[in-house]
């Protein structure tokens, strides 16, 4: 099957945007399918930095259709806002290279308010981007969730709100001490909301199928990373959707076949917003250089991501569990100025030594490193296009990693440009991704 998956391989802002904008270029259709305005993918294109949180980044490129899928939750009014500015840019001039399914489920008000109450009230945070993600997943999978279809019935929508806010403004006036909803201002809101996104409104697994019959090429949009899957993840100290590639086909109706290479992105280091487990955090001046470099603060909420060493523990755990077929590793050149490079190449608990991550979060915060060290390349990196023209110390880098990965690197990027990129060869399956090849 000729079409690819792409998913972070760590806890996310690997960078997956610039890479899923450079192979949107190869194909016809890109689809988003789990989280929401959760997400961030900074792209570079043009000399413009775009911010996207909702929209798949593929939207920047010419003649490309993009879908945000059925496993997403849609934030209506995030939506318009994106809308409004892609337009003004100019990158939407045909509406019919944005389709929504309307079996997404939307992020109400009361889902972003009850983000933030819960999370200023909790004693141990998760540190949620407060964009309601959480909320609408529990409502979606307690069968209380509005969809994006529900807009265009407003009996169904007012009703379904009523129902809603008997329990939501129970919670938030009386557990939380704050101030309620009503539904006729929600329903009024949403039902303009409703208004904008009905052309983009469409049966988007029916088209999905139809697009495979015709051998069209689709590209599947990760967001945020492995390790924030709310199953394989260092859960509770996850988002709410599965991240992995497994729901590539859940949360668009594609079948699960339809995938044929799965890309896994990851940084030359580790970094993560928010809070919970993190072995090879760095918490003095190596940490502090790595921010530094990297301008490591969350495209979300700016926040100061934390940063720290490769962990070739979590991630060889993740290239199996996402079928992994090549690695993308991004932001190498934030490394340049390093004379002593780190690997973190198991775990130690005690005086036992661990190649799989611990199941419990306990044990996780217990966890040691046990790293290997190799020697810089102390040049600069920025720029470089070919594997050739990288110093020996950074093919060095590149080889171990892949040796403890148990993956090949595919993709090397050395700078925030779409042409700061090495474009390794590649077992990609269609002819029309080849170019990694040349
Ligand atoms: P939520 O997805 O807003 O519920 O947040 C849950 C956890 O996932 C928090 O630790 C967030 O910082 C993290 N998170 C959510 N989306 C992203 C992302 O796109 N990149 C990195 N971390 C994220």
């Amino acid at each position: 099957m000729p079409n690819v998956g792409v998913v972070g391989v760590q806890w996310g802002d690997e960078g997956k945007g610039k890479i899923i904008d450079i192979l949107s270029d190869y194909a016809d259709i890109i689809v988003r399918f789990q989280g929401g305005a959760n997400a961030g993918h900074t792209i570079v294109a043009g000399g413009k930095r775009v911010i996207l949180h909702l929209i798949p980044s593929g939207i920047l490129r010419e003649g490309k259709c993009c879908i945000i899928g059925n496993g997403v939750v849609l934030d209506p009014e995030v939506f318009v806002h994106e809308l409004s500015e892609l337009k003004a840019l100019g990158y939407i001039k045909d509406d019919k290279k944005l389709m929504v399914s309307g079996l997404a489920h939307l992020i109400m008000p009361y889902h972003k308010k009850l983000d933030m109450l819960k999370e200023s009230r909790n004693t141990k945070k998760i540190g949620t981007t407060g964009r309601g993600i959480g909320p609408a997943y529990e409502d979606k999978a307690s069968r209380m969730g509005i969809r994006v279809i529900d807009l265009f019935d407003k009996k169904v929508l007012t009703e379904r709100v009523k129902r809603n806010l008997e329990f939501k403004n129970f919670v938030i006036k009386k557990y939380y001490k704050n101030e309620g909803f009503q539904a006729r201002q929600i329903v009024k809101t949403y039902s303009e909301y409703g208004k904008i996104l009905k052309k983009y409104v469409t049966d988007t697994t029916a088209f999905l199928h139809k697009s495979i019959d015709q051998n069209k090429t689709i590209l599947f949009e990760g967001a945020q990373g492995t390790y924030l899957d709310i199953d394989h993840g260092t859960y509770p100290y996850v988002t709410s959707s599965n991240t992995v590639s497994g729901n590539m086909a859940s949360g668009s109706g594609a079948p699960p076949t339809s995938v044929g290479y799965i890309l896994g992105i990851c940084k030359a280091y580790t970094t993560r917003v928010g809070e919970g487990p993190f072995p090879t955090e760095l918490f003095g001046e190596d940490g502090e250089l790595m921010r530094k470099i990297g301008d490591e603060y969350g495209a979300t909420t700016g926040r100061p991501r934390r940063c720290g060493w490769f962990d070739a523990v979590i991630v060889r755990r993740a290239v199996k569990t996402n079928g992994i077929k090549g690695l993308s590793l991004m932001k190498m050149d934030v490394l340049d100025s390093f004379e002593k490079i780190k690997i973190c190449v198991k775990y130690k608990i005690g005086a036992k030594t661990y190649a799989e991550p611990p199941m419990s979060v306990g044990d996780y915060e217990r966890v040691e490193p046990v790293y290997e060290e190799i020697d810089g390349w102390n040049t600069s990196l920025r720029g470089i296009t070919k594997y050739d023209e990288l110093p020996t110390n950074a093919k060095k880098y590149l080889k171990r990693l892949e040796e403890l990965v148990e993956a090949r690197i595919d993709i090397v990027s050395t700078g925030p440009e779409r042409e700061s990129t090495i474009l390794l060869k590649t077992r990609l399956y269609n002819l029309r991704f080849a170019f990694l090849n040349s």
